[in-house]
């Protein structure tokens, strides 16, 4: 037997619209299918609210003037994302154990599929990041953005760069041949002269005293595990900061030329 349940006590606003007379008929399963994606975004939106973020985030004003210097953070943010997309492919073969390390990171290159072109995507794209995050830097240096309101955005750039540089110290040290295994020894060296801290961290870093059988994994799990996650929770905290404030209009940017500049004084 078939059931009928009353119809629901929704608003007339939400019920849906009768079709025009004038309207063209509904589409078959392909017109439904075209709108598929759409449909799917709105099922999300609807429970999430999410649309409001993204256009929060994305549908930004931009000072006059804001020209290709300005891309170099997103720069970047996409080389740090090739790092965490390739790292993780090379994640799937390399074996952090001192006597299996050199031999991975050999098979990536010359048997893995891909595995040459994705390691050399990793090693350049290292290079990339450091040289964009201080391009970066210099950027928002000499545009004055350090200034208020945004020295704590300055601040968050600062670990940073300190992060990235962290990222290329553990990383050398994993294809494990000779020239990664005493750059490591002369850079803990350094590291444990340094004041106060120094022989603590180096301590850390290497796992004890001194190089030994687990300074691999101790250097592995720092490189892919510990500081990405900081990098990727700090570029969040970066880019909401980037989003609420605005960015910086570049200094030859005369007040008298934009209105929205104008301050009191002005
Ligand atoms: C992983 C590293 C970093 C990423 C992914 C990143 C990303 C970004 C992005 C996308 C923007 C907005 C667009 C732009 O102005 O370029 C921005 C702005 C900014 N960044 Fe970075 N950044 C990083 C490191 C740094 C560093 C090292 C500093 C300085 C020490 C810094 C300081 C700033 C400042 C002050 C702004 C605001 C710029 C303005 O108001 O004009 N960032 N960052």
């Amino acid at each position: 037997m078939k059931l009928k349940l009353p119809a629901p006590p929704v608003p007339d606003q939400l019920k849906p619209t009768p079709r025009r007379p004038d309207a063209p008929p509904k589409g078959g399963p392909l017109d439904t299918a075209k709108e598929a994606g759409k449909s799917a975004v709105d099922w999300v939106d609807e429970r999430t609210s999410l649309s409001g973020g993204a256009r929060w985030m994305m549908f930004r004003k931009v000072p006059k003037g804001t020209n290709w210097f300005y891309t170099l953070g997103s720069a970047t943010m996409f080389a740090f994302l090739n790092q965490a997309v390739t790292g993780v492919f090379l994640a799937m073969y390399y074996d952090p154990s001192p006597t299996r390390a050199y031999e991975s990171a050999r098979y990536i290159t010359n048997e893995a599929f891909l595995g040459e072109f994705v390691r050399g995507m990793h090693k350049w794209g290292s290079t990339v990041m450091v040289i964009l995050v201080f391009l970066h830097m210099a950027r928002t240096f000499f545009f004055g953005a350090y200034k208020y309101p945004r020295e704590l955005n300055w601040v968050i750039g600062v670990v940073l760069v300190v992060l990235t540089l962290i990222m290329s110290l553990t990383g050398y040290l994993l294809p494990f041949d000779q020239r990664s295994y005493w750059a490591t020894i002369v850079a803990m060296n350094i590291n444990g002269t340094g004041p106060l801290v120094g022989p603590y961290l180096a301590d850390f870093l290497l796992a004890g005293p001194e190089f030994g059988a687990t300074t691999l994994s101790r250097f592995y799990a720092v490189h892919m595990l510990l500081v990405p996650g900081l990098i990727a929770a700090l570029i969040g905290a970066h880019l909401y900061l980037v989003a609420k404030l605005g960015t910086t209009a570049p200094p030859w940017l005369k007040a008298d030329d934009d209105p929205a500049l104008r301050t009191e004084e002005a």
